[in-house]
């Protein structure tokens, strides 16, 4: 009986302690964020500076803004760097969902671990 409890319990832990994918973008998207220096122009918390304001965009704009060629405002490109992982912009997309909602999560960066 003792087992089965155990057995419940990891269960239930580790389905709380590995997020679903679907969740496990936004952690990942702000460290993006951050590394690729997007922050530099679009403000900490996305809401603008000298780049516009990209909370919300969707997945589809930001690797159109990462992939297009330079712009006349300034953006680089970003396309074939290897710094750019693959999902990076989907996960950054996912990271700017969250910006500014109630349900947004207290991020723990990796340099406060
Ligand atoms: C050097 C400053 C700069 C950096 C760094 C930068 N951006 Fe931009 N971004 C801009 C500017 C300026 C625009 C407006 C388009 C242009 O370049 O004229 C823009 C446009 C965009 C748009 C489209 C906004 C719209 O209204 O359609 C998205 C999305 C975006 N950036 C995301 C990002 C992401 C994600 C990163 C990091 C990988 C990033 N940007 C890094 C300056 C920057």
């Amino acid at each position: 009986m003792r087992l089965v409890h155990f057995v419940i319990a990891s269960a239930f832990a580790a389905a709380v302690m590995s997020p679903a994918p679907s969740s496990a973008g936004p952690q990942e998207g702000r460290k993006a964020w951050l590394k690729l220096n997007c922050y530099g122009c679009h403000g900490n918390n996305g809401g603008g500076g000298m780049g516009p304001n990209v909370r919300n965009k969707e997945a589809g704009d930001v690797s159109e803004a990462m992939n297009g060629g330079e712009r006349e405002g300034g953006m680089r490109s970003y396309a074939g760097l290897s710094i750019v992982g693959p999902n990076e912009a989907t996960d950054i997309a996912a990271y700017l969902a969250t910006i500014g909602k109630s349900t947004e999560p207290t991020w723990v960066d990796w340099w406060n671990h």
